[in-house]
This record gives structure tokens, C-alpha cells and sequence, in this order.
């Protein structure tokens, strides 16, 4: 049941959108819910979409939402660059999907390997789902082991092995410590088994289960910063200990950064100059065109190697590495220069601490999060540190917060999160920290 205060955010919302009710009427007809994705649906309908352009989105019904979603963080440097745009065009006239390699591949992965440290060679795929699949699976074929670990809470894309204990119901958490609980039913009790689960930033609890686990462990796969958690990153002595622990015991130490590419240009790992083995990547090297990669050692990713003899693992995909997501991804990394990164630095730090300020000028307990440009919202007193602390929050609130600020036109992630883009303003964060102030004031 909604609150009262979500239920009148949501009545404002139904009143501005009639369009998108109709468009969800129809689309319910022919999918699920009327939806292929389950991150851009949100009750009672989501906003359909008609066209974007820099950092604002317009939905069908005709309002316009300042856009810190922006495609789950992915449009770093806006909706329809005008550069990405003409390179688009340039490469749809000229065909936009072969059978044989494209020069822009090298190009591409020629920055990655450049800006991110952990990187000798990549391949690429075309979801982050398929970065983390691979990545997990040149993992189990370079050390011979199959079980994997991962934390509990931590997002990896929709695949089976990601897909244990990443929003495990309060009630199903055992006060002891995480353990491994399937996503859907019917998951083979195999999965639960092959996946051990671990608790974030919580280096002794990780380390005792890892070493009693140590000899069947092909890797562990973790985001540096926990996108699930509002962007809380890691702390730094425990990024040292995974890595530590990790090499001592002959594991592979897998880093998801398709989110977390955004906070330096080599990503996280450049940031806390914390090096893993493996790499997978997503969102913002696609510059706004569906992508994902991994890459990392090159012994390890010579197991993709197809020449003399064949690759051991084999690895089709008959859009991997399209010329049309290679040219927007390098014209979009191409415009992340370290000014850019500082920028992001600086005006994600006056965010954060601005909301910070509304809240306690409000007295409503809330956390902010966030490294860079990524930024999350809690309604809680506690200190944001794994998934329980997460959890703990107030998410009726997170919700309401949601809503009324789409009431207000600024576009958020449903779990009152978001990113800013190369076109955020100072202005614009003033823009999202007076429509909080005022929705905070609405459904407190
Ligand atoms: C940390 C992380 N890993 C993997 C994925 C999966 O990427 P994709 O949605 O491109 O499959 C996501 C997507 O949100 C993500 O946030």
C-alpha cells in the first residue's frame, strides 16, 4: 500500500501523463507489464518517452524532465550529441553491421586499453549482462575452478550466476551473514551452490568465507562502487585487502565497471589505484548505442584468442564490436577528458553536499552517496556501508521522492539516484536541490 503522500504524488503524475496511461494500456497487450525492462518501469505506468536532447528528455504527453537518469547514468555526454549524431548517420549510410572486423574497433579498444589499468586487451559485447558473463567464464576456463563469489546486493546483469542475492527480501536475510538466495524460482539448486555470497566493505567477514572456499573459487566479482547502494564506494582498505587477498590465494579479482567508469578515466580501479584482473564494462563506452566489454590480463584474455588452432572459449555475437556503437563510443570517450572528470568531481561534491543541507534543514534523516558524478538518496539514520544498511532506508519515501520530483520535472533513477552529464549546470544542481527541498517538504 502506498502512503498517503505517495498516493497524492501519484495522482499529480496521472494527471499530467493521460498519453503515456494510453501508451501503457496498449503496450500491456503485447508485453509483460507492458515492458522489456524492468529498470524503466515504475508504478503506476512509466513515462513514455517521445525524443531527448542534451540533458533534457520530453515524454509523450508533452512535459519536459531535466535528466539525471539518462539512461541508467549510460548518456554521459547527453541525449543526441550533435557529433555523435553525424557520426551516426555517416555509418548507417555506409552499413551499420558486418561480418568482417571494422577499423573502429581497434580505435575503440585502444582508449579502454589506454585509460583503464587493468585492461591489455578487451572484446566487446553488447550488454554489460554479456561483459559479466564473460568475465565470470574466462575466470572459471584460466583457473579450472567453477564456483564464483559475488556480494550480497551487488547487480551484475540479468544472467544466472549474477542472479543470486541481489534483492533479497529483509526477511529472508539471515542475521548471521549473507548466504546464497535465488532470484527467481525454479533457479537449479546448482547456482545457489556455485555462488558464495559476501558482505560488502566488511574485510574479515569476505576473507573467512573466501579462504574456506579459496580452493573452488575461480573469481570474485565486485563493483568498486556499489551502484546498488546509492554509488557508495567501496572503502579504500578494503579494495586493498579483496586485491591482496585475492592474489594470495590464486583467485581472479573481476571489477564491474559499467557504472563505475564514470568516475575517472580509467575507472574506479584508475581512481583508488586498486588493480584487478578482469574488467567488464557497459553504458558509457556505447556513447548512447547498446554495448558492453571485457577485457583485463592478457594471458587470461588470450583465451579468446581464435588464431592458430582456435580460441578456447568460444565467444560469437553478431553485433559485438558494430561499427555503429564503435563510433559513438569513441567519440563519447574521446570528450571524458580528466577536466571533464574534475568537473564531475566538483559539482557532484556541491550536490551531495547541498542535499545533504536540505535534509538537515528539514530534519528528515537521510544519507547521500555518491562518488563523482553518480549521487544516491537514503531515508535513513544509519550510515550507508553494505545492502542491510541499505535496505534499512525508508523506500516508500525514495518512491514518493521519485514521483514528486517527476511532478516537478527532473528525472531521477526509481531508487531516488541519478548521474550528471558533461551539460550539468550549477545551475541544475541548484534546479534538483530546490525541487527536492520542495518535494521533501510534500511527503514527509
Ligand atoms: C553494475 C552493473 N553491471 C552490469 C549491468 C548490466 O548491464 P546491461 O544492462 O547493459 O546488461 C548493469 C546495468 O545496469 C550494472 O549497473
Amino acid at each position: 500500500m502506498p502512503s498517503a503522500q505517495l498516493q497524492r504524488e501519484i495522482e499529480q503524475y496521472q494527471t499530467r501523463t493521460p498519453k503515456s496511461k494510453t501508451l501503457q494500456e496498449q503496450a500491456t497487450q503485447y508485453l509483460p507489464g507492458g515492458s522489456s525492462r524492468g529498470t524503466s518501469y515504475f508504478d503506476p505506468y512509466p513515462t513514455f518517452i517521445d525524443h531527448a536532447q542534451g540533458h533534457y528528455i520530453h515524454d509523450v504527453d508533452g512535459n519536459s524532465y531535466l535528466d539525471f537518469m539518462i539512461n541508467a547514468t549510460s548518456l554521459i555526454i547527453g541525449h543526441a550529441h550533435p557529433e555523435v549524431v553525424e557520426a551516426l548517420q555517416g555509418q548507417a549510410s555506409r552499413g551499420t553491421a558486418f561480418s568482417g572486423p571494422t577499423e573502429s574497433q581497434i580505435r575503440m579498444a585502444k582508449i579502454l586499453c589506454d585509460r583503464i589499468p587493468s585492461m591489455d586487451t578487451v572484446r566487446f559485447t553488447n550488454s554489460g549482462t554479456e561483459g559479466t558473463l564473460n568475465a565470470i567464464r574466462v575466470a572459471r576456463a584460466f583457473t579450472g575452478k567453477h564456483k564464483i563469489a559475488k556480494f550480497e546486493g551487488g547487480y551484475h546483469g540479468s544472467h544466472e550466476y549474477a542472479s543470486v542475492s541481489v534483492h533479497p527480501p529483509a526477511e529472508k536475510l539471515d542475521p548471521r551473514g549473507p548466504t546464497a538466495i535465488p532470484e527467481f524460482p525454479g533457479q537449479p539448486p546448482s547456482v545457489g551452490e556455485d555462488v558464495i555470497v559476501l558482505p560488502y566493505n566488511d574485510l574479515e567477514g569476505t576473507e573467512r568465507i573466501v579462504r574456506e572456499h579459496r580452493h573452488q573459487l575461480a573469481c570474485v566479482i565486485m563493483e568498486p562502487v556499489a551502484s546498488s547502494f546509492g554509488y557508495l564506494a567501496a572503502d579504500i582498505g578494503f579494495l586493498q585487502g579483496m586485491r591482496a587477498l585475492t592474489e594470495e590465494l590464486g583467485i581472479l579479482l573481476i571489477f564491474d565497471e559499467v557504472q563505475s567508469l564514470r568516475v575517472a578515466p580509467g575507472g574506479a580501479q584508475d581512481r583508488f589505484d586498486v588493480v584487478p584482473d578482469i574488467t567488464a564494462l557497459g553504458k558509457i563506452i556505447g556513447g548512447g548505442m547498446p554495448v558492453g566489454a571485457f577485457g583485463g590480463r592478457e594471458d587470461i584474455m588470450a583465451l579468446y584468442d581464435p588464431s592458430e588452432g582456435g580460441a578456447v572459449i568460444g565467444h560469437a555475437g553478431t553485433f559485438n564490436a558494430n561499427p555503429m556503437t564503435m563510433v559513438a563510443g569513441e567519440i563519447t570517450v574521446n570528450h571524458l577528458t580528466p577536466e571533464v572528470y574534475k568537473r564531475f568531481d566538483r559539482l557532484g561534491e556541491m550536490l551531495r553536499e547541498k542535499l545533504r543541507a536540505v535534509f538537515g534543514e528539514l530534519d528528515v534523516p537521510a544519507q547521500v552517496t555518491g562518488v563523482g558524478s553518480l549521487f544516491g538518496i537514503h531515508f535513513t539514520s544509519d550510515e550507508i556501508t553494505d545492502y542491510r544498511s541499505v535496505i534499512r532506508g525508508d523506500r516508500q519515501m525514495k518512491k514518493a521522492l521519485f514521483t514528486g520530483l517527476l511532478n516537478e520535472g527532473i528525472l531521477l533513477q526509481t531508487g531516488a539516484a541519478g548521474a550528471l552529464n558533461t551539460l550539468t549546470t550549477e545551475e541544475d544542481v541548484d534546479t534538483l536541490v530546490n525541487a527536492t527541498r520542495t518535494v521533501t517538504q510534500r511527503i514527509r
